[in-house]
């Protein structure tokens, strides 16, 4: 499919993720094969309001080849200048949030909300459209109120949009039960643009079923969390030809294919390194703790490990605690 102005088979896609997706995981995630990363939701309106948030929310890294900047409001005007920001220029294109649960969200009548307004959900559409050439796609849950999922996708299209993404639970659902993957079918075979799927693809098995429904691309959220070599598993040939300066080490890979211990200590180095270029010590102490936490939980540290680092407020002191929990010599 075309995505963000790349031709890209079946590309895997890492999701966006308020609170999670930094530039630095993004990079490392990146570096193990996700085709496609997509910023944090940006808030229209804070966008002018604040632009020092969204500059910080909005740092990429040349790790990054195809980007998208995700935006959501309620407002056609304050979307259109968001798709016309100098600050979103680096990106390839732009998705809008429409299928966030967030209270805060869904009460100013943004984010999954829209999905009961399909009128002003077009209009934002086809204002975002008009207001630029890169390619504008849509993001959205299986229904607010209603499960209208289809009618929904249906008027994406028909307000020009040029793909959609279908995470297919409702908003009611939280991330409970499981994404509907007969929806994401139904969809798939009623739309004229591509449809990426989204929900639930945690390994192999889930990804194969995901694909089983004909969508063109997948996009992985929480099962990249503590993981961002989850790429790599699904996709070894993606990244075959990888920058051995990245890591800092030759190979990542062992000889039965996995990916080594090692490498995964030398990724949760390069993701906290990357923040530290950009980020204030004592804000990245605070966030980076669960970053740290997901990272233990990955790799299976006992429960005394992930107290250890839920308590201790010193970076290069958790990196010392994942290090010798892991049996990593090397420095
Ligand atoms: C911590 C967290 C933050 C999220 N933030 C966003 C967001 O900013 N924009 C968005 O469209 N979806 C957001 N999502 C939803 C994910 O993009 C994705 O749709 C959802 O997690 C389902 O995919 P998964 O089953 O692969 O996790 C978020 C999910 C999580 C877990």
């Amino acid at each position: 499919m075309k995505i963000a102005g790349e031709e890209i088979e079946l590309p895997l896609i890492l999701a966006p993720m308020a609170g999670v997706t930094d530039v630095g995981f993004r990079a490392v995630a990146s570096f193990f094969g996700a085709d496609v990363t997509v910023s944090e939701m940006l808030s229209a309106r804070a966008m002018f309001a604040n632009p020092t948030k969204t500059q910080y929310m909005t740092l990429t890294t040349e790790q990054e080849k195809v980007k998208i900047a995700q935006i959501f409001g309620h407002e056609p005007e304050f979307m259109q200048m968001a798709v016309q920001s100098p600050l979103l220029e680096k990106f390839n294109s732009f998705d809008i949030n429409m299928g966030c649960p967030a209270p805060k969200i869904i009460k100013n009548g943004e984010g999954a909300s829209l999905m009961d307004n399909l009128s002003l959900a077009s209009k934002i559409i086809s204002t975002c459209k008009k207001a630029t050439t890169k390619q504008v796609s849509v993001k959205f849950r299986k229904g607010y109120r209603t499960e209208n999922f289809l009618e929904f996708a249906k008027m994406c299209e028909d307000s020009g949009a040029d793909y959609v993404t279908f995470h297919a639970r409702t908003v009611a659902q939280g991330y409970s039960g499981t994404a509907d993957y007969d929806a994401i079918a139904t969809v798939k075979a009623k739309l004229h643009i591509p449809v990426i799927g989204n929900g639930d693809v945690f390994d192999e098995k889930s990804l194969k079923l995901m694909c089983s429904t004909g969508v063109d691309g997948v996009m992985i959220g929480r099962g990249s969390l503590g993981k961002p070599w989850i790429f790599a598993e699904l996709s070894k040939d993606k990244i075959k030809n990888y920058d051995k300066g990245f890591l800092g080490i030759e190979n990542i890979f062992d000889s039965k294919g996995k990916i080594t211990n090692l490498a995964k200590f030398q990724t949760v180095k390069k993701h906290i390194e990357i923040l530290r270029e950009k980020f204030d010590e004592k804000w990245l102490e605070n966030y980076i703790r669960k970053h740290f936490l997901w990272y233990a939980r990955e790799l299976s540290m006992t429960a005394s490990v992930r107290n250890k680092l839920a308590t201790c407020d010193n970076i290069d002191e958790c990196l010392k605690i994942l290090q010798s929990s892991w049996g990593i010599s090397k420095d």
